[in-house]
């Protein structure tokens, strides 16, 4: 067994403003404080997207980091990047454009391109300071 994990690092900026349509205004304002704002505000979003598999014996490697790239290209930066997430996308018109909530909607549209001999993580920072995990 030659499980071995390779990460590419991607970059995208996004706008966004987390907001609950069922609650008041000053519920969302007291729950989301300053993400709540109405006319939004950006983030620089620091992505990685980690691939483990077997290593291929005639590569040597678990994925071509050039076939990995250019997926996350297509089916992430094309999409989101220099967006606002809440306005401009299909994914986030219904669903709070958290850090939490952009992990799982990349890993889906990242696992459904993916051979199913690799297991797939996200980890997404939205602040230097800030990230999440998707599996965790
Ligand atoms: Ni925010």
């Amino acid at each position: 067994m030659n499980k071995t994990a390779i990460v590419r690092c991607e970059h995208f900026n996004a706008a966004h403003r987390l907001h609950n349509k069922i609650w008041s205004d000053t519920k969302n304002k007291e729950v989301f404080g300053k993400c709540n704002n109405p006319n939004y505000h950006g983030h620089n979003y620091d992505l990685k997207v980690k691939v483990i598999g077997e290593c291929d014996p005639d590569t040597g490697y678990v994925i071509d980091t050039k076939i990995l790239s250019d997926l996350i290209k297509e089916k992430v930066l094309d999409r989101f990047d220099h967006k606002n997430l809440n306005l401009d996308t299909e994914e986030f018109k219904d669903l709070n454009p958290t850090a939490e909530n952009i992990a799982i909607v990349i890993y889906k549209l990242l696992k459904a391109e993916l051979s199913s001999q690799f297991d797939l993580k996200i980890k997404l920072y939205e602040t230097p300071r800030n990230y999440v995990e998707y599996p965790y």
